[in-house]
């Protein structure tokens, strides 16, 4: 290769790692970023104000319109007070979950990011949208780039009626779909996926970081300039080669992520970043045969599966936006058989259970150094609500103990290094929540004891988790060995082993 080309080439690309969108200048084994390990890929440098390819030859097509709401191509400085505010009127979708994580319905002209791991429901979600907007009268575009028109036809008809006004392109030439929508003039276009489109006179394939941020930035132009709400599914990936989804987060206007265990049917919905509403909220979904259906009692719904007292588990409400959740916690505490005893979690900050064992250690004297401690969050949720801290705590005294948590107990309460509970935001709105579930006791920061006062459920003050401890932790449970084969008996697959020597 002549030199001139090399060097040429090397200035305009950087490299991008596909997971979290880090951008460097030179190529990297692990990002610097996020410490994920070949994940390293080269594109070009985003030119200032938007597209690589800007400069080079005629503005493409999906160039915004001069004046756009999005563009270098502004009308210059003027005051804020005088610009117009166009009442802007958001489309409730029908599914009440979804317009609750969005702030209250879609917004026309947002482009909204909804990721997640492959398989987890993000096309189900997406086709479900576009059903009930195109029954509400809009004009839906859904773009396949993944399955067939059949597929997606036979899908949506497990899901529920479909409107006459939902049309369906499969394509995954991205000017193909920017053609299209032009001349459909859709009120919604969902893109599914965004890692399946592509440019054709861009380099590297669909899916390469250059071809995702490309793609999604002609559809952020497309809509701002068409006042169209845009979603882009876009999946996971741990692969180098496949831009992930945090590659768009920064350019769109909100980052919708589906979670979930996905051998378990629960899906949360959950906002990593919104221009138009709260980050906070979470809607909770149940995958059925009919799609994705919503549960309206979710506390209820993660507490359902819970069968007697066992030493070890404990309820927690955690505040997840404007609601209160009831959320099982279980630990583990088991003698450790390493040097370092390990802190395994799921769903829960590793460092802050080190921090809430540690408090254990110090300020009850609990003895954990030699005991590793796993802890777990039932129904796929994550916690990471300090008001959940009293919880934790309990449930892994009460394995440690072997004493179960008083029956139908609640514990609300953020710890601080001195074993002190802290006061936590909303205490009566998750104290009502326990209440209507039928506890009978709600264990509260003592300086909030008279805020959380609630009909039919006794208020138990506590200054510090040893007191919680103390009032909360149930009679011992005798542990008996598991029945099994006595020691010493030979195993049934050692005297059965086939080949043996004769
Ligand atoms: P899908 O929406 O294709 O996932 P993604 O687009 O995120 O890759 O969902 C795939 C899973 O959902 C698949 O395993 C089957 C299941 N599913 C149901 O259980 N019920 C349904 O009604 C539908 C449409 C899918
Ligand atoms: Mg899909």
């Amino acid at each position: 290769m002549p030199k001139a080309t090399k060097a040429a080439k090397t200035e305009k690309s950087h490299f991008f790692c596909s997971a979290c969108g880090n951008e460097e200048t030179r190529w990297f084994g692990r990002c610097p970023s996020c410490g994920a390990w070949n994940t390293a890929a080269e594109a070009p440098v985003a030119a200032a104000g938007g597209s690589a390819a800007a400069g080079r030859g005629p503005p493409p097509r999906w160039a915004p319109k001069a004046g756009a709401a999005v563009g270098p191509a502004g009308a210059g400085p003027r005051p804020l007070a005088q610009v117009e505010v166009l009442a802007t009127h958001r489309w409730p979708s029908g599914l009440c979950e979804l317009d609750r994580v969005l702030g209250g319905g879609v917004m026309p002209g947002s482009l909204v990011l909804v990721g997640g791991d492959p398989g987890i429901g993000k096309s189900t979600l997406m086709l479900q949208l576009a059903e009930t907007l195109a029954a509400a009268g809009r004009r839906v575009l859904y773009v396949s780039g993944e399955e067939s028109v059949e597929q997606v036809r036979l899908r949506a008809g497990r899901l529920g009626p479909i409107p006459e006004s939902l049309l369906i392109l499969a394509e995954t030439d991205l000017e193909a779909v920017l053609e299209a929508a032009a001349q459909v003039q859709p009120d919604v276009l969902v893109a599914d996926s965004v890692q399946t489109l592509a440019r054709a006179d861009l380099e590297g394939g669909p899916g390469s970081v250059a071809q995702v941020r490309e793609c999604a930035l002609a559809l952020l132009h497309y809509a701002k300039g068409s006042s169209a709400a845009v979603f882009l599914v876009g999946h996971v990936t741990k692969e180098g080669s496949v831009a992930g989804p945090r590659v768009l987060e920064h350019m769109v206007d909100a980052v919708l992520y589906l979670e979930g265990e996905r051998y378990q049917h629960y899906r949360v919905l959950r906002a990593a970043k919104n221009r138009f509403g709260s980050t906070n909220e979470l809607g909770v979904y149940e995958m059925t045969d009919g799609g994705l259906r919503e549960v309206a009692n979710p506390s209820l719904a993660f507490l359902s599966e819970r069968r007697g007292v066992e030493p070890g588990t404990a309820v927690v409400a955690s505040l997840e936006g404007t609601r209160p959740l009831l959320v099982e916690v279980q630990a583990l505490v088991a003698t450790s058989f390493y040097g370092t005893p390990q802190r395994v979690t799921s769903g829960f900050d590793q460092r802050r259970l080190a921090l809430l064992i540690a408090v254990l250690e110090r300020r009850v004297g609990l003895r954990l150094g030699r005991h590793d401690v796993f802890v777990a969050v039932t129904g796929g949720l994550t916690l990471d609500e300090p008001g959940t801290d009293l919880g934790l705590a309990l449930a892994v005294a009460s394995s440690y103990r072997n004493r179960p948590v008083l029956e139908g107990t609640l514990a609300v309460g953020e710890m601080s290094l001195s074993g002190e509970l802290r006061r936590v935001s909303r205490i009566e709105a998750r104290v009502r929540e326990a209440a209507a579930l039928g506890f009978k006791r709600a264990a509260v920061p003592a300086m909030q004891a008279s805020d959380a006062r609630t009909e039919g459920i006794e208020v138990v003050p506590v200054a510090t988790v040893r007191e919680a401890i103390a009032e909360l932790l149930g009679a011992k449970v005798e542990v008996r060995p598991p029945a099994g084969p006595a020691t010493g008996a030979p195993r049934p697959d050692a005297a059965a082993k086939p080949g043996g020597r004769s």
